[in-house]
């Protein structure tokens, strides 16, 4: 498994993405965080564009964004073709986003997700992975 992960959010997220830095790195992953790096207010679309790029150049396989519901993270780093970014608040749609649907960003909402289940949901999307098989078709028809 690919262990080197970048992680962003705007100030909403800022929090949340510093504790789970934290946590994947104390689980061995590699993390590059990509910013915000200060509370003060900020625009999301920019942070998502960013470390969308270093998705669809290669530098990264997967990545993490975090605003306050994880929306706006999801709508603007989906209009960077090639990313399929998928806001997750449990599980099951984590689990899903991957196989089925082959996530490269994982979008959270700060403020509508716990700290423990933002662990669980990045634990089970990094480590499940894409079925292919008839879902790949469907993703190139999205291409
Ligand atoms: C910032 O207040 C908030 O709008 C942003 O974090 C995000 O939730 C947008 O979708």
């Amino acid at each position: 498994m690919n262990k080197k992960i970048i992680i962003g959010s705007d100030h909403a997220g800022f929090d949340l993405k510093n504790i789970l830095a934290e946590y994947l790195k104390n689980n061995g992953y590699e993390i590059t965080d990509a910013g915000t790096y200060t509370k003060e207010s900020c625009d999301y679309p920019l942070i998502a564009k960013e470390l969308a790029k270093e998705i669809t150049e290669g530098r990264y396989e997967k990545g993490i964004l975090i605003c306050g519901t994880g929306i706006g993270m999801s709508i603007a780093a989906n209009k960077v073709n090639g990313i399929r970014a998928a806001v997750v608040s449990d599980t099951c749609s984590a689990k899903f986003s991957r196989q089925h649907n082959n996530a490269n960003i994982l979008c959270l909402g700060s403020r509508i997700v716990g700290e423990e289940l933002a662990k669980d949901i990045t634990d089970i999307w990094l480590k499940t992975d894409f079925l292919a098989e008839r879902h790949s078709k469907r993703l190139s028809m999205i291409e």
